[in-house]
């Protein structure tokens, strides 16, 4: 086994509760947030991680107040904005993923110009999931394989040509899933794609996690033994 994942997935969980400790509100907590996610970024390049990947909005966060839902498209936004530079720097390719019809035109157009922009860097693929769930992943990739295949020859589908149709394509499958904030749950992550996947569940919330937490998740990850169902 690789000592060093070559793909990272995080829950980035615990944001409202850390606000809440202070006494602010929850956005404080989202905001807190975004450095984590740039400290973890940096640690993921320098252990020679090649896929970072975070679960940063459901498809159920959807259903949180409306404000809250407004502060974190435009955290999102300003966040684009301000680490163009950063990630070219660190030869940081950035891609989204998710259903995107349900994001505004203004956003779409921010992530498809920083999507062009780093199109060309190969150090590492930092890939950030928006108004993802994994059933809707499933569910997409179910119709899009039935439209484009029609049904006899979905009949020999393999388990490899399903996967190609997932959002994630061409992604390999996370080897280690890190969830913070205490909560033991996969959230309609990535369903299919955590078969096989490590889990380190920490106990600090999101605002809270940077690179001595990562890099501790990445030494737990080094001890485990993977044996994919086979005997060893
Ligand atoms: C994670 O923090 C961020 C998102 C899900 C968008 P939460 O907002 O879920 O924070 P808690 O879990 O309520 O503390
Ligand atoms: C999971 O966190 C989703 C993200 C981190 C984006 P939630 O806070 O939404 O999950 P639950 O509701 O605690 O399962
Ligand atoms: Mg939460």
């Amino acid at each position: 086994m690789d000592i060093v994942p070559q793909h990272v997935s995080i829950i980035m969980d615990g944001n409202g509760r850390w606000a809440k400790a202070r006494g602010k509100e929850r956005v404080y907590g989202h905001m807190e947030g975004v450095e984590s996610v740039r400290a973890c970024t940096e640690a993921a390049v320098e252990a020679g991680v090649k896929y970072l990947s975070l679960y940063a909005f459901s498809e159920e966060n959807w259903n949180r107040p409306e404000a809250e839902v407004n502060r974190l498209m435009e955290l999102m936004m300003e966040a684009i904005h301000n680490e163009v530079r950063t990630l070219v720097e660190n030869g940081v390719r950035f891609v989204v993923l998710g259903n995107r019809a349900r994001l505004s035109d203004s956003l779409n157009a921010a992530i498809d110009a920083l999507m062009d922009k780093t199109a060309a860097c190969d150090r590492m693929t930092l890939i950030v999931f928006l108004s993802y769930s994994g059933r809707w992943d499933i569910l997409q990739a179910m119709k899009r394989a039935a439209a484009e295949k029609g049904a006899d020859a979905l009949q020999e589908m393999t388990a490899e040509d399903f996967a190609g149709y997932l959002v994630t394509a061409g992604i390999p499958e996370p080897d280690l899933l890190i969830r913070t904030s205490g909560e033991q749950r996969i959230s309609n992550y990535l369903l299919w794609q955590c078969a096989y996947t490590e889990f380190v569940f920490s106990d600090v919330l999101w605002p809270d996690f940077r690179k001595p937490e990562f890099r501790a998740a990445l030494e737990t990850y080094a001890q485990r033994d993977r044996r994919f169902g086979k005997v060893k």
